[in-house]
Protein backbone atom coordinates (compact mmCIF):
# COMPACT_ATOMS: atom_id res chain seq x y z
CA UNK A 1 0.00 0.00 0.00
CA UNK A 2 1.35 3.28 -1.17
CA UNK A 3 1.26 5.85 2.13
CA UNK A 4 -1.46 8.83 3.18
CA UNK A 5 -0.93 11.00 5.59
CA UNK A 6 -4.64 11.32 8.14
CA UNK A 7 -6.84 13.76 7.53
CA UNK A 8 -10.15 14.35 7.59
CA UNK A 9 -12.83 14.37 4.53
CA UNK A 10 -15.04 17.11 4.83
CA UNK A 11 -17.92 16.06 2.71
CA UNK A 12 -20.24 19.13 2.18
CA UNK A 13 -23.57 17.72 1.02
CA UNK A 14 -23.69 14.39 2.80
CA UNK A 15 -27.38 13.92 2.62
CA UNK A 16 -26.82 14.04 -1.39
CA UNK A 17 -27.24 11.51 -3.38
CA UNK A 18 -23.47 11.29 -5.01
CA UNK A 19 -22.26 10.97 -1.40
CA UNK A 20 -24.62 7.89 -0.27
CA UNK A 21 -24.42 6.28 -3.79
CA UNK A 22 -20.80 6.83 -4.58
CA UNK A 23 -18.20 8.35 -2.04
CA UNK A 24 -19.04 6.74 1.02
CA UNK A 25 -19.31 3.11 -0.63
CA UNK A 26 -16.11 3.96 -2.04
CA UNK A 27 -14.44 4.94 1.30
CA UNK A 28 -15.03 1.63 2.55
CA UNK A 29 -14.10 -0.49 -0.22
CA UNK A 30 -10.95 1.76 0.12
CA UNK A 31 -10.75 1.21 4.27
CA UNK A 32 -11.39 -3.06 3.51
CA UNK A 33 -8.34 -2.50 0.86
CA UNK A 34 -6.21 -0.70 3.95
CA UNK A 35 -5.97 2.13 1.58
CA UNK A 36 -7.19 4.62 4.41
CA UNK A 37 -4.81 6.05 6.98
CA UNK A 38 -5.80 4.43 10.38
CA UNK A 39 -6.49 7.95 11.49
CA UNK A 40 -8.21 9.07 8.89
CA UNK A 41 -11.90 10.05 9.55
CA UNK A 42 -14.92 11.05 7.36
CA UNK A 43 -17.16 14.40 8.50
CA UNK A 44 -20.61 14.40 6.64
CA UNK A 45 -22.05 18.30 6.63
CA UNK A 46 -25.45 18.79 5.50
CA UNK A 47 -28.25 21.32 7.01
CA UNK A 48 -30.59 18.59 8.60
CA UNK A 49 -29.71 18.10 12.25
CA UNK A 50 -28.94 14.31 12.56
CA UNK A 51 -26.12 12.51 15.27
CA UNK A 52 -23.45 10.56 13.97
CA UNK A 53 -25.24 6.88 14.71
CA UNK A 54 -28.20 8.61 12.54
CA UNK A 55 -25.68 8.95 9.63
CA UNK A 56 -24.17 5.72 9.95
CA UNK A 57 -27.99 3.98 9.93
CA UNK A 58 -28.84 5.67 6.13
CA UNK A 59 -25.53 5.45 5.20
CA UNK A 60 -25.33 1.32 5.51
CA UNK A 61 -28.12 -0.19 3.64
CA UNK A 62 -26.36 1.79 1.18
CA UNK A 63 -23.12 0.06 1.07
CA UNK A 64 -25.11 -3.29 0.98
CA UNK A 65 -26.31 -2.51 -1.58
CA UNK A 66 -23.21 -1.15 -3.49
CA UNK A 67 -20.78 -3.17 -2.89
CA UNK A 68 -20.20 -6.88 -3.64
CA UNK A 69 -18.85 -8.99 -0.91
CA UNK A 70 -20.30 -6.70 2.23
CA UNK A 71 -18.20 -7.41 5.50
CA UNK A 72 -20.82 -6.65 8.68
CA UNK A 73 -17.22 -6.59 10.83
CA UNK A 74 -15.82 -4.32 8.10
CA UNK A 75 -18.49 -1.94 8.01
CA UNK A 76 -18.25 -1.68 12.20
CA UNK A 77 -14.53 -0.79 11.80
CA UNK A 78 -15.67 1.72 9.25
CA UNK A 79 -18.04 3.05 11.01
CA UNK A 80 -16.49 4.71 13.32
CA UNK A 81 -14.48 7.02 11.30
CA UNK A 82 -17.78 8.08 9.80
CA UNK A 83 -19.28 11.63 11.57
CA UNK A 84 -21.73 14.40 11.07
CA UNK A 85 -22.21 17.72 11.28
CA UNK A 86 -25.57 19.90 10.90
CA UNK A 87 -24.67 22.91 9.66
CA UNK A 88 -25.69 25.29 6.45
CA UNK A 89 -22.30 25.95 4.55
CA UNK A 90 -22.99 28.72 2.89
CA UNK A 91 -23.57 30.75 5.66
CA UNK A 92 -20.58 32.33 7.64
CA UNK A 93 -22.58 31.09 11.27
CA UNK A 94 -22.16 27.53 10.14
CA UNK A 95 -18.09 28.14 10.66
CA UNK A 96 -17.47 28.77 14.18
CA UNK A 97 -19.27 25.29 15.43
CA UNK A 98 -17.58 23.57 12.19
CA UNK A 99 -13.95 24.66 13.47
CA UNK A 100 -14.50 23.13 16.89
CA UNK A 101 -15.85 19.85 15.12
CA UNK A 102 -13.04 19.69 13.39
CA UNK A 103 -10.48 20.89 16.02
CA UNK A 104 -12.20 17.99 18.01
CA UNK A 105 -11.54 15.12 15.76
CA UNK A 106 -8.03 16.35 14.88
CA UNK A 107 -7.29 16.32 18.49
CA UNK A 108 -8.98 12.95 19.07
CA UNK A 109 -7.75 11.02 15.64
CA UNK A 110 -4.62 12.92 15.50
CA UNK A 111 -5.48 13.85 12.01
CA UNK A 112 -2.84 16.76 12.28
CA UNK A 113 -5.11 19.74 10.69
CA UNK A 114 -5.03 18.05 7.55
CA UNK A 115 -8.45 18.75 6.00
CA UNK A 116 -9.61 17.59 2.56
CA UNK A 117 -12.84 19.10 1.28
CA UNK A 118 -15.29 17.54 -1.18
CA UNK A 119 -17.65 19.41 -3.02
CA UNK A 120 -20.48 17.01 -3.33
CA UNK A 121 -23.34 20.01 -3.55
CA UNK A 122 -24.79 21.40 -5.94
CA UNK A 123 -22.80 24.08 -8.72
CA UNK A 124 -24.41 26.81 -7.78
CA UNK A 125 -23.11 26.31 -3.81
CA UNK A 126 -19.38 25.67 -4.99
CA UNK A 127 -18.25 29.19 -5.17
CA UNK A 128 -20.21 30.72 -1.57
CA UNK A 129 -19.16 27.66 0.53
CA UNK A 130 -15.22 27.87 -1.17
CA UNK A 131 -15.59 31.56 -0.10
CA UNK A 132 -16.90 30.76 3.65
CA UNK A 133 -14.21 28.05 4.06
CA UNK A 134 -11.76 30.67 2.97
CA UNK A 135 -13.52 33.92 4.85
CA UNK A 136 -13.20 31.06 8.01
CA UNK A 137 -9.68 30.85 7.65
CA UNK A 138 -9.89 27.04 7.26
CA UNK A 139 -7.25 27.16 4.32
CA UNK A 140 -3.55 28.19 5.97
CA UNK A 141 -2.07 25.14 4.11
CA UNK A 142 1.72 24.59 5.34
CA UNK A 143 1.31 26.59 8.67
CA UNK A 144 0.38 25.74 12.00
CA UNK A 145 -3.66 25.41 11.76
CA UNK A 146 -4.67 24.00 15.38
CA UNK A 147 -2.70 23.89 18.69
CA UNK A 148 -2.93 20.34 18.92
CA UNK A 149 0.83 19.94 17.71
CA UNK A 150 2.23 22.52 16.90
CA UNK A 151 5.19 21.27 14.94
CA UNK A 152 2.75 19.27 12.56
CA UNK A 153 2.50 21.30 9.51
CA UNK A 154 -0.96 20.64 7.84
CA UNK A 155 -2.54 20.83 4.50
CA UNK A 156 -5.79 21.54 3.09
CA UNK A 157 -7.45 20.49 -0.26
CA UNK A 158 -10.16 20.69 -1.97
CA UNK A 159 -11.90 18.31 -4.73
CA UNK A 160 -14.43 19.69 -6.52
CA UNK A 161 -16.77 17.47 -8.18
CA UNK A 162 -17.98 18.51 -11.89
CA UNK A 163 -19.70 20.38 -13.74
CA UNK A 164 -16.74 23.02 -13.53
CA UNK A 165 -18.76 25.61 -14.97
CA UNK A 166 -21.51 25.83 -17.78
CA UNK A 167 -19.28 27.69 -19.98
CA UNK A 168 -15.58 28.74 -20.63
CA UNK A 169 -16.75 32.17 -18.95
CA UNK A 170 -18.26 30.19 -16.13
CA UNK A 171 -15.49 28.02 -15.27
CA UNK A 172 -12.98 30.48 -15.64
CA UNK A 173 -14.75 32.27 -12.57
CA UNK A 174 -15.29 29.26 -10.54
CA UNK A 175 -11.20 29.05 -10.79
CA UNK A 176 -10.68 32.45 -9.64
CA UNK A 177 -12.74 31.77 -6.90
CA UNK A 178 -11.07 28.33 -5.98
CA UNK A 179 -7.29 30.19 -6.78
CA UNK A 180 -8.53 32.82 -4.07
CA UNK A 181 -8.83 29.58 -1.75
CA UNK A 182 -6.31 27.66 -2.86
CA UNK A 183 -3.42 27.36 -4.21
CA UNK A 184 -3.65 25.33 -7.53
CA UNK A 185 -1.85 22.28 -6.30
CA UNK A 186 -4.08 21.64 -3.96
CA UNK A 187 -7.16 21.96 -6.02
CA UNK A 188 -8.58 18.62 -7.28
CA UNK A 189 -11.03 18.49 -9.99
CA UNK A 190 -12.31 15.34 -9.72
CA UNK A 191 -13.52 13.38 -12.77
CA UNK A 192 -14.24 10.07 -12.16
CA UNK A 193 -13.98 8.19 -15.92
CA UNK A 194 -10.21 8.97 -14.93
CA UNK A 195 -10.63 6.89 -11.92
CA UNK A 196 -11.74 3.97 -14.26
CA UNK A 197 -9.02 1.38 -14.66
CA UNK A 198 -9.48 0.82 -18.25
CA UNK A 199 -8.81 4.47 -19.05
CA UNK A 200 -6.03 4.55 -16.75
CA UNK A 201 -4.58 1.46 -18.67
CA UNK A 202 -4.89 3.73 -22.05
CA UNK A 203 -1.53 5.11 -21.16
CA UNK A 204 0.03 1.53 -20.19
CA UNK A 205 -1.16 -0.01 -23.03
CA UNK A 206 0.02 2.88 -25.22
CA UNK A 207 3.57 3.92 -23.75
CA UNK A 208 4.46 0.73 -21.89
CA UNK A 209 4.55 -1.50 -25.12
CA UNK A 210 6.46 -0.73 -28.40
CA UNK A 211 4.02 -2.12 -30.53
CA UNK A 212 1.13 0.55 -30.18
CA UNK A 213 3.20 3.59 -30.25
CA UNK A 214 4.72 3.35 -33.72
CA UNK A 215 1.19 3.30 -35.51
CA UNK A 216 -0.30 5.08 -33.25
CA UNK A 217 -0.64 8.30 -35.98
CA UNK A 218 -2.59 9.59 -38.99
CA UNK A 219 -0.41 7.11 -41.27
CA UNK A 220 -1.51 4.04 -39.58
CA UNK A 221 -5.10 4.81 -37.85
CA UNK A 222 -7.90 5.50 -40.06
CA UNK A 223 -10.05 6.87 -37.00
CA UNK A 224 -11.03 6.64 -33.63
CA UNK A 225 -14.61 5.97 -31.77
CA UNK A 226 -15.09 7.22 -28.49
CA UNK A 227 -18.76 5.95 -27.01
CA UNK A 228 -20.44 6.26 -23.75
CA UNK A 229 -23.48 5.25 -23.94
CA UNK A 230 -26.06 4.37 -21.62
CA UNK A 231 -29.57 2.68 -21.03
CA UNK A 232 -30.46 4.63 -18.69
CA UNK A 233 -33.13 7.63 -18.98
CA UNK A 234 -32.29 11.07 -16.88
CA UNK A 235 -34.51 9.75 -13.98
CA UNK A 236 -35.08 12.17 -11.34
CA UNK A 237 -32.20 15.07 -12.96
CA UNK A 238 -34.86 16.54 -15.58
CA UNK A 239 -34.69 19.60 -13.91
CA UNK A 240 -30.69 19.63 -14.05
CA UNK A 241 -30.25 17.82 -17.26
CA UNK A 242 -32.34 20.19 -19.05
CA UNK A 243 -29.68 22.85 -18.17
CA UNK A 244 -26.54 20.39 -19.07
CA UNK A 245 -27.30 18.05 -22.24
CA UNK A 246 -25.29 15.13 -23.13
CA UNK A 247 -22.43 17.29 -24.35
CA UNK A 248 -21.60 18.90 -21.29
CA UNK A 249 -22.97 15.99 -18.91
CA UNK A 250 -20.56 13.39 -21.00
CA UNK A 251 -18.46 14.93 -23.44
CA UNK A 252 -17.00 17.95 -22.92
CA UNK A 253 -16.01 16.25 -18.97
CA UNK A 254 -15.40 12.90 -19.12
CA UNK A 255 -14.96 11.77 -22.56
CA UNK A 256 -12.52 14.53 -23.44
CA UNK A 257 -10.55 12.77 -20.76
CA UNK A 258 -10.77 9.64 -22.31
CA UNK A 259 -9.74 11.19 -25.72
CA UNK A 260 -6.87 13.20 -24.25
CA UNK A 261 -5.13 9.88 -23.10
CA UNK A 262 -5.99 8.52 -26.14
CA UNK A 263 -4.32 11.43 -28.89
CA UNK A 264 -1.94 13.64 -26.11
CA UNK A 265 1.80 12.72 -27.02
CA UNK A 266 4.27 10.91 -24.44
CA UNK A 267 5.05 12.57 -20.97
CA UNK A 268 8.84 12.19 -21.25
CA UNK A 269 7.99 10.99 -17.33
CA UNK A 270 4.43 9.76 -15.69
CA UNK A 271 4.83 12.97 -12.85
CA UNK A 272 1.43 14.77 -12.30
CA UNK A 273 3.12 17.90 -13.94
CA UNK A 274 4.15 16.15 -17.09
CA UNK A 275 0.68 14.33 -17.90
CA UNK A 276 -1.39 17.08 -16.90
CA UNK A 277 0.49 19.56 -19.23
CA UNK A 278 0.38 17.01 -22.06
CA UNK A 279 -4.00 16.75 -21.66
CA UNK A 280 -3.67 20.69 -21.63
CA UNK A 281 -2.02 20.35 -25.06
CA UNK A 282 -3.80 17.99 -26.43
CA UNK A 283 -6.57 19.74 -25.97
CA UNK A 284 -5.57 22.95 -26.85
CA UNK A 285 -4.85 21.27 -30.15
CA UNK A 286 -8.67 20.35 -31.16
CA UNK A 287 -10.08 22.44 -33.81
CA UNK A 288 -12.72 24.04 -33.57
CA UNK A 289 -15.42 24.27 -35.87
CA UNK A 290 -16.52 27.09 -37.77
CA UNK A 291 -20.31 28.37 -37.48
CA UNK A 292 -20.87 27.07 -40.71
CA UNK A 293 -19.54 23.62 -40.09
CA UNK A 294 -20.87 23.07 -36.62
CA UNK A 295 -24.00 21.06 -38.19
CA UNK A 296 -21.49 18.82 -40.43
CA UNK A 297 -19.48 18.10 -36.95
CA UNK A 298 -21.98 16.90 -34.93
CA UNK A 299 -25.46 15.04 -34.70
CA UNK A 300 -27.92 15.95 -31.68
CA UNK A 301 -31.07 13.97 -30.63
CA UNK A 302 -33.91 13.68 -27.69
CA UNK A 303 -34.69 10.03 -26.83
CA UNK A 304 -38.78 9.31 -28.54
CA UNK A 305 -41.57 7.99 -25.77
CA UNK A 306 -40.44 4.51 -25.23
CA UNK A 307 -42.06 1.80 -22.59
CA UNK A 308 -43.19 3.68 -19.36
CA UNK A 309 -41.86 7.06 -19.98
CA UNK A 310 -42.76 9.66 -22.68
CA UNK A 311 -40.40 11.44 -25.15
CA UNK A 312 -37.70 13.81 -23.29
CA UNK A 313 -39.42 16.88 -24.69
CA UNK A 314 -42.58 15.87 -23.14
CA UNK A 315 -41.23 14.82 -19.45
CA UNK A 316 -42.31 17.20 -16.68
CA UNK A 317 -39.15 19.19 -15.72
CA UNK A 318 -38.31 19.64 -19.13
CA UNK A 319 -38.36 23.32 -20.39
CA UNK A 320 -41.54 23.52 -23.12
CA UNK A 321 -39.92 23.35 -26.66
CA UNK A 322 -36.30 22.37 -25.10
CA UNK A 323 -33.56 21.28 -27.54
CA UNK A 324 -31.38 19.94 -24.94
CA UNK A 325 -29.43 16.91 -26.54
CA UNK A 326 -30.20 13.44 -24.47
CA UNK A 327 -27.43 11.96 -27.43
CA UNK A 328 -24.67 13.65 -29.32
CA UNK A 329 -21.79 12.43 -31.50
CA UNK A 330 -19.31 15.07 -32.57
CA UNK A 331 -16.72 14.85 -35.17
CA UNK A 332 -13.10 16.39 -33.74
CA UNK A 333 -9.85 17.21 -35.47
CA UNK A 334 -6.70 17.98 -34.04
CA UNK A 335 -4.40 20.64 -35.72
CA UNK A 336 -1.45 18.81 -34.88
CA UNK A 337 1.29 16.81 -36.86
CA UNK A 338 0.52 13.42 -35.28
CA UNK A 339 -3.34 13.53 -35.93
CA UNK A 340 -3.89 15.47 -39.40
CA UNK A 341 -7.18 14.32 -41.31
CA UNK A 342 -7.60 11.65 -38.78
CA UNK A 343 -11.29 12.12 -37.57
CA UNK A 344 -12.37 11.06 -33.34
CA UNK A 345 -15.96 10.03 -33.45
CA UNK A 346 -16.92 11.01 -29.66
CA UNK A 347 -21.10 9.92 -28.88
CA UNK A 348 -22.69 9.36 -25.85
CA UNK A 349 -26.60 9.54 -25.08
CA UNK A 350 -29.14 8.24 -22.88
CA UNK A 351 -31.94 5.10 -23.38
CA UNK A 352 -29.21 3.36 -26.27
CA UNK A 353 -29.78 -0.10 -26.93
CA UNK A 354 -27.07 -1.04 -24.13
CA UNK A 355 -24.54 0.30 -21.81
CA UNK A 356 -21.20 0.38 -22.86
CA UNK A 357 -18.55 2.86 -22.90
CA UNK A 358 -15.74 2.18 -24.96
CA UNK A 359 -12.55 3.57 -27.50
CA UNK A 360 -12.56 1.37 -30.75
CA UNK A 361 -9.31 2.39 -32.87
CA UNK A 362 -9.73 1.37 -36.44
CA UNK A 363 -6.48 1.02 -38.52
CA UNK A 364 -6.25 1.87 -42.10
CA UNK A 365 -6.10 -1.11 -44.03
CA UNK A 366 -3.12 -2.58 -44.86
CA UNK A 367 -1.28 -0.66 -48.00
CA UNK A 368 -1.48 -3.48 -50.83
CA UNK A 369 -3.39 -6.46 -50.66
CA UNK A 370 -1.23 -9.46 -52.25
CA UNK A 371 -3.97 -11.28 -51.84
CA UNK A 372 -6.48 -9.87 -53.87
CA UNK A 373 -6.76 -12.27 -56.61
CA UNK A 374 -6.78 -15.27 -54.41
CA UNK A 375 -10.54 -17.04 -54.24
CA UNK A 376 -10.86 -17.41 -50.60
CA UNK A 377 -9.96 -13.59 -49.78
CA UNK A 378 -12.34 -10.72 -49.69
CA UNK A 379 -13.66 -10.12 -47.12
CA UNK A 380 -11.31 -9.10 -44.28
CA UNK A 381 -11.70 -6.41 -41.85
CA UNK A 382 -9.29 -3.76 -41.29
CA UNK A 383 -7.30 -4.05 -37.77
CA UNK A 384 -9.05 -2.86 -35.03
CA UNK A 385 -8.41 -2.48 -31.37
CA UNK A 386 -11.22 -2.06 -28.88
CA UNK A 387 -11.04 -0.81 -25.60
CA UNK A 388 -14.11 -1.65 -23.18
CA UNK A 389 -14.10 0.45 -20.18
CA UNK A 390 -18.15 -0.59 -19.08
CA UNK A 391 -19.51 -2.71 -18.53
CA UNK A 392 -16.71 -5.19 -18.98
CA UNK A 393 -13.01 -4.05 -18.92
CA UNK A 394 -11.11 -5.75 -22.29
CA UNK A 395 -9.05 -5.14 -24.52
CA UNK A 396 -9.54 -6.83 -28.12
CA UNK A 397 -7.61 -6.98 -31.09
CA UNK A 398 -8.78 -8.06 -34.68
CA UNK A 399 -6.60 -9.15 -37.29
CA UNK A 400 -7.16 -11.34 -40.28
CA UNK A 401 -5.30 -15.11 -40.22
CA UNK A 402 -5.54 -18.25 -42.70
CA UNK A 403 -8.11 -21.10 -41.89
CA UNK A 404 -6.17 -23.84 -41.37
CA UNK A 405 -7.14 -26.48 -44.47
CA UNK A 406 -5.81 -27.13 -47.79
CA UNK A 407 -6.14 -23.60 -49.38
CA UNK A 408 -5.79 -20.41 -48.61
CA UNK A 409 -8.58 -18.49 -47.10
CA UNK A 410 -8.13 -15.99 -44.54
CA UNK A 411 -10.61 -15.38 -41.36
CA UNK A 412 -11.14 -12.28 -39.27
CA UNK A 413 -10.36 -13.54 -35.61
CA UNK A 414 -10.47 -11.67 -32.29
CA UNK A 415 -7.41 -11.78 -29.25
CA UNK A 416 -8.96 -10.31 -26.25
CA UNK A 417 -8.09 -10.10 -22.92
CA UNK A 418 -10.78 -9.94 -20.53
CA UNK A 419 -9.47 -8.37 -16.74
CA UNK A 420 -11.70 -9.82 -14.68
CA UNK A 421 -11.03 -13.31 -16.32
CA UNK A 422 -7.16 -12.44 -16.03
CA UNK A 423 -6.86 -10.21 -12.91
CA UNK A 424 -9.58 -11.97 -11.06
CA UNK A 425 -9.78 -8.76 -9.52
CA UNK A 426 -13.42 -7.18 -9.26
CA UNK A 427 -13.69 -3.61 -10.28
CA UNK A 428 -13.66 -0.91 -7.16
CA UNK A 429 -15.99 2.57 -7.23
CA UNK A 430 -14.02 5.21 -9.36
CA UNK A 431 -14.42 7.61 -6.96
CA UNK A 432 -12.43 5.53 -4.19
CA UNK A 433 -8.73 5.23 -5.62
CA UNK A 434 -8.77 9.18 -6.78
CA UNK A 435 -9.73 10.70 -2.95
CA UNK A 436 -6.78 8.19 -2.05
CA UNK A 437 -4.57 10.08 -4.42
CA UNK A 438 -6.15 13.47 -3.33
CA UNK A 439 -5.20 12.00 0.41
CA UNK A 440 -2.07 11.09 -0.77
CA UNK A 441 -1.39 14.81 -2.99
CA UNK A 442 -1.20 13.08 -6.03
CA UNK A 443 -2.84 15.17 -9.19
CA UNK A 444 -1.74 13.22 -11.94
CA UNK A 445 -5.58 11.74 -12.13
CA UNK A 446 -7.09 15.34 -11.70
CA UNK A 447 -8.02 17.54 -14.30
CA UNK A 448 -5.94 21.30 -14.35
CA UNK A 449 -8.19 24.99 -14.53
CA UNK A 450 -6.52 25.44 -17.99
CA UNK A 451 -7.58 21.96 -19.48
CA UNK A 452 -11.09 22.76 -18.15
CA UNK A 453 -11.09 25.96 -19.81
CA UNK A 454 -9.66 24.65 -23.00
CA UNK A 455 -12.32 21.19 -23.11
CA UNK A 456 -15.26 24.46 -22.81
CA UNK A 457 -13.60 26.54 -25.72
CA UNK A 458 -13.23 23.21 -27.71
CA UNK A 459 -17.23 22.40 -27.28
CA UNK A 460 -18.96 26.16 -27.19
CA UNK A 461 -19.83 26.08 -30.50
CA UNK A 462 -22.22 22.93 -30.68
CA UNK A 463 -23.24 24.47 -27.75
CA UNK A 464 -24.29 28.18 -28.13
CA UNK A 465 -26.67 29.48 -31.20
CA UNK A 466 -23.97 27.96 -33.67
CA UNK A 467 -26.02 24.84 -33.05
CA UNK A 468 -29.22 26.10 -33.83
CA UNK A 469 -29.31 23.95 -36.89
CA UNK A 470 -28.17 20.99 -35.75
CA UNK A 471 -30.85 21.35 -33.05
CA UNK A 472 -34.35 21.72 -35.91
CA UNK A 473 -36.36 18.91 -35.45
CA UNK A 474 -34.50 17.13 -32.25
CA UNK A 475 -37.79 15.83 -30.36
CA UNK A 476 -38.21 12.68 -30.51
CA UNK A 477 -35.22 11.49 -33.73
CA UNK A 478 -34.39 8.77 -32.14
CA UNK A 479 -35.71 5.54 -30.78
CA UNK A 480 -35.29 4.09 -27.46
CA UNK A 481 -33.51 1.42 -27.42
CA UNK A 482 -31.82 2.01 -30.46
CA UNK A 483 -28.14 3.94 -31.05
CA UNK A 484 -29.15 7.34 -31.53
CA UNK A 485 -30.49 9.15 -34.32
CA UNK A 486 -30.36 8.64 -38.21
CA UNK A 487 -28.11 12.02 -38.81
CA UNK A 488 -25.49 10.18 -36.37
CA UNK A 489 -25.21 7.30 -38.87
CA UNK A 490 -24.85 9.92 -41.51
CA UNK A 491 -21.98 11.92 -39.89
CA UNK A 492 -20.19 9.14 -40.35
CA UNK A 493 -21.38 7.30 -43.31
CA UNK A 494 -20.72 10.83 -45.16
CA UNK A 495 -17.43 9.94 -44.49
CA UNK A 496 -17.55 6.41 -45.81
CA UNK A 497 -17.43 4.62 -42.06
CA UNK A 498 -20.14 3.51 -39.54
CA UNK A 499 -20.06 3.30 -35.86
CA UNK A 500 -19.38 0.16 -33.95
CA UNK A 501 -22.84 -1.27 -32.45
CA UNK A 502 -21.74 -4.68 -32.08
CA UNK A 503 -22.73 -5.63 -28.51
C1 LIG B 1 -22.26 11.29 -14.62
C2 LIG B 1 -23.38 11.90 -15.43
O1 LIG B 1 -21.21 12.22 -14.49
O2 LIG B 1 -21.80 10.12 -15.29
C3 LIG B 1 -24.51 10.92 -15.57
O3 LIG B 1 -23.84 13.08 -14.77
C4 LIG B 1 -24.02 9.62 -16.17
O4 LIG B 1 -25.56 11.45 -16.38
C5 LIG B 1 -22.79 9.11 -15.42
O5 LIG B 1 -25.06 8.66 -16.10
C6 LIG B 1 -22.15 7.95 -16.17
O6 LIG B 1 -21.14 7.40 -15.39
P1 LIG B 1 -20.70 5.88 -15.63
O7 LIG B 1 -19.56 5.69 -14.69
O8 LIG B 1 -21.91 5.03 -15.29
O9 LIG B 1 -20.34 5.75 -17.07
Amino acid sequence: MLSTDPCILVIFGASGDLTSRKLIPAMYEMHVLGQLHPSTVILGVSRTAKTDDAWRDELRPWIEKQVKGFDGAKWDEFARRIFYHAGDAVKAECYPALESRLVGLHAQHQTRGNLLFFMSVAESLYEPIVEQIDAAGLVVEGKRWCSIDPEARSWQRIIVEKPFGHDAASAASLNRTLGRAFEEESIYRIDHYLGKELVQSLLVLRFANSIFEPLWNWQYIDHVQITAAETVSVGQRTAFYDQTGAIRDMIQSHLFQVLAFVAMEPPSLYTPENVRAEKIKIIDTISVPTADEVADHCALGQFAAGPGEGAYHELAGVAPGSTTETYAALKVHFDNWRWAGTPFYIRSGKKMAAKRTEVVVQFKPPAANLFRKVGGFGNEAPNRLVIEIAPRERVDLRFEVKVPGFGLRAANVNMELDYADHFKAEPVEAYGPLIVDAMRGDQTLFKHRIEVEGAWNAVMPFLDARSAKARESIHANYACGSWGPASADALLARDGRAWRNEV
